[in-house]
């Protein structure tokens, strides 16, 4: 756009996870906030606040850059798999399945929006530690890879699969590996309740020889999320290569090694987590190692990355409302969301990175609490953050909300869930229409007897 610049200045246009901003973010000559073309204001005035709204070109990019490093460091085939648990909705399954990714489902819910949105059966997994017996074979019936967590899906499995058609099945294993996350989304370390625990991965390899129902294809395994080391995956790839190796000995035709995701992303200043690219050429070089060393045939390497594809390609805005002072300690600043529209600060005590959206940069500033509407006094989105003198009416974007926040929103206090805009090139197309109160009524159920005659 004529005038504008870079809301970042010294954004990484490959690696959207560097960036607090999405890549699109410009400012103009009256020091709006634009992303993907688009003036927030507009936004807001077109769609209504609170609202998500989403970068295509960052999403995009972001895809690329996973797609073009695994073709670059990994000498064979490769497929990166969006884990759709970050954000699962039509539009985000058909963009990522037009960049040319599989998907991570873990649900029915998951799986027939991926289908619906034109992702593959064959190029989608299916997690989760307590599938239902109506999941698994919804998963069977449409060629879904089915990941076996525990031996409960082996029973409920036995059950579905007819002689007509294997299942395509891949072994989840407890690699026993500690990473630095927040402890609730660790997953990779012994007491997790993910995947078969290692001491008995060798004897379910051996069981599934069993069955001529179950064809093998893969093993996975996933540690964490946020996650801004790197050595855990690199230790990743030899406690899987190892069970590689034993699983192809005994004769399971193993051609796919799925890493998982966890690639963390910058939400505050303070955030520095390795580039798109370094995180692949590290688990590239790691999985070639690994199999060199076990004089191993190079497996299809698989990654399921989730918050570092759309975390910061997302957006919120809301509208600000009532303010209260309290002399002496702090100044609540409330808006028209909160906690059912991003439970990630209530849940993770997670921070976030805020601007106004007609005055971005944070000079003038007074010190401000942002707070959501909800009854609940911990529904706090940002704590003591600085922003320019701002008033009721004011609008006010909070950067990083693409992951796991439409996906974790709930209707707490009956509130409805925003809409969800894709920008690009100057244009919005509204990909989630926003709840009405109506919406949140309709599958109430209110018996006769309920009924107040009189
Ligand atoms: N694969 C598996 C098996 C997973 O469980 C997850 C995330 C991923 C891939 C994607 O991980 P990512 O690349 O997004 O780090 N609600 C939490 C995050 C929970 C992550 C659950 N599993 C949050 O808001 O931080």
């Amino acid at each position: 756009m004529v005038g504008s610049r870079a809301y970042e200045p010294n954004r990484d246009i490959y690696s959207p996870n560097q960036n607090i901003s999405p890549i699109s973010s410009e400012i103009n000559e009256s020091d709006q906030l634009l992303v993907g073309g688009c003036q927030l204001s507009q936004l807001a005035k077109k769609y209504g606040t609170p609202l998500y709204v989403i970068d295509e070109l960052s999403l995009r990019t972001a895809c690329k850059t996973y797609v073009h490093s695994l073709k670059k460091y990994y000498p064979g085939e490769s497929l990166p798999l969006y884990a759709s648990k970050a954000n699962s909705s039509l539009a985000i399954c058909a963009l990522i399945a037009s960049e040319g990714f599989g998907l991570d489902a873990v649900s029915e819910g998951e799986l027939l929006t991926a289908l619906k949105g034109g992702v593959k059966g064959e190029k989608i997994v299916f997690h989760g530690n307590n599938k239902s017996r109506n999941e698994l074979n919804f998963a069977y019936e449409n060629n879904v890879t089915i990941v076996l967590d525990n031996h409960h899906d082996i029973e409920l499995l036995k059950k579905i699969v007819s002689e007509k058609k294997e299942a395509k099945l891949m072994l989840r294993i407890t690699p026993g590996i500690e990473c630095h996350t927040h402890e609730y989304i660790r997953t990779g370390h012994l007491d997790s309740k993910f995947g078969f625990d290692p001491d008995e991965v060798k004897s379910v390899l051996e069981e599934l020889k069993k069955y001529e129902w179950a064809s093998l294809t893969g093993l996975h395994a996933h540690i964490g999320s946020q996650i801004f080391e790197v050595q855990p995956h690199v230790d990743l790839a030899g406690v899987l290569a190892d069970t590689l190796k034993f699983a192809r000995e005994i004769g399971h035709p193993i051609s796919d090694l799925n890493l998982g995701g966890g690639l963390g992303v910058k939400y505050v200043q303070e955030d520095n987590p390795p580039t798109i690219e370094n995180w692949i050429e590290v688990i590239s070089r790691a999985v070639v190692k690994a199999c060199n060393d076990r004089d191993l045939d190079l497996p299809r390497l698989m990654c399921e990355p989730g918050r570092s594809l759309v975390a910061n390609a997302g957006i919120t805005i809301y509208e600000i409302g009532a303010k209260k002072a309290v002399p002496g300690i702090r100044t609540y600043l409330s808006v028209d969301g909160g906690m059912s529209d991003n439970p990630r600060p209530i849940t993770y005590q997670s921070l976030y990175s805020a601007c106004l959206v007609d005055k971005p940069f944070n000079s003038d500033s007074e010190k401000v609490t942002i707070a959501g509407k909800h009854c609940e006094s911990g529904d706090i989105l940002l704590k003591d953050f600085s922003l320019p003198t701002c008033k009721s009416g004011d609008l006010l974007a909070v950067f990083g909300t693409g992951a796991y926040n439409f996906s974790m929103s709930s209707n707490y206090n009956r509130i409805p869930r925003p809409a969800t805009v894709m920008v690009g090139e100057g244009c919005s197309d509204l990909t989630q229409r926003r709840e009405l109160p109506e919406d949140l009524l309709q599958l109430d159920v209110l018996p006769d007897r309920f009924i107040t005659k009189n």
